[in-house]
């Protein structure tokens, strides 16, 4: 089976910053691909290029498909979804409707037909699943962090898009927390998905991740097994400040 997701060449300047620097990937079906590295290495930028919210150089191939000259919202169509590195909500609605609106919105848009209806029945039952259940009348302002966090991955759940794209879902949430949160998306949002997880927490890359991706300034300081990854010199230094011995 050929790659779900392949990336070639792609580089996004903003002005005189070099944010992606002829960045080379492949991602294999069903490979959770973590993405570390400093702030301001490129992380989100190569995620907001895949979904077309910027434009790079280079190409994008989504299931061999060139995409790189899609609008945003024929990539979604062609089944890739997102999380915010601060989460985006609709604010008026309640946290049962934000999934509904999910899955209305994007679901029927999929290719793929087998994906199933959005009942609001399915959406209870994802929202327990979620441990969301007690707030489906809630607003998400009245949410807590890791509660608006869980609301996000729900959504892109429910769309059942083939690829995800998920920018720091634990960012702002207590070691606890994000040890719950990494539990929901090893048990429901992860299995059978193909996705691109960027993290600053190493315990979580290291416990969902098939591979890894080291980015620095743009570039790749390092790909592969998440275990061999960390234990290269230079990724250690990059990543937790550890000094290189010559
Ligand atoms: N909209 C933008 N306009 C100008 N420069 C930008 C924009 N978005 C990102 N950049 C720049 O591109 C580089 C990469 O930023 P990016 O947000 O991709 O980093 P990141 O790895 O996600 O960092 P963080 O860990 O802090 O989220 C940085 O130098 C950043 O300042
Ligand atoms: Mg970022």
């Amino acid at each position: 089976m050929g790659a779900t997701l392949e990336i070639r060449d792609l580089t996004l300047r903003f002005g005189g910053v070099t944010a992606l620097d002829r960045l080379r990937l492949s991602l294999a079906p069903g490979t959770v691909l973590g993405l570390a590295g400093p702030n301001g290495s490129g992380k989100s930028s190569l995620i907001n290029v895949l979904t077309g919210h910027y434009r790079g150089e280079g190409s994008i191939l989504l299931d061999s498909e060139q995409i790189d000259h899609l609008a945003a919202p024929e990539r979604v169509r062609l089944g890739m979804t997102r999380t915010f590195q601060a989460p985006r909500t609709y604010r008026r609605m309640s946290v049962l409707e934000n999934l509904d609106a999910a899955c209305h919105a994007f679901r029927p848009l999929l290719r793929n037909r087998s994906v199933r209806r959005c009942e609001t029945k399915e959406m209870h039952a994802q929202l327990e699943r979620f441990g969301l259940g007690h707030l489906a009348h809630a607003l998400p302002d009245q949410l807590t962090p890791v509660e608006q966090r869980l609301l996000e991955l729900a959504r892109a759940h429910v769309t059942g898009a083939r690829l995800l794209l998920l920018d720091e879902p634990a960012a702002g949430t207590t070691e606890a927390e994000a040890h719950h949160l990494r539990q929901v998306m090893a048990e429901h949002v992860l299995p059978g998905r193909t996705a691109i997880l960027i993290e600053h927490r190493l315990d979580f890359l290291r416990a969902l991740c098939s591979e890894l991706v080291v980015l620095q300034a743009g570039r790749m300081l390092a790909q592969g097994a998440p275990d061999d990854v960390f234990a290269k010199a230079e990724v250690r230094e990059t990543l937790m400040g550890e000094p290189v011995h010559a």
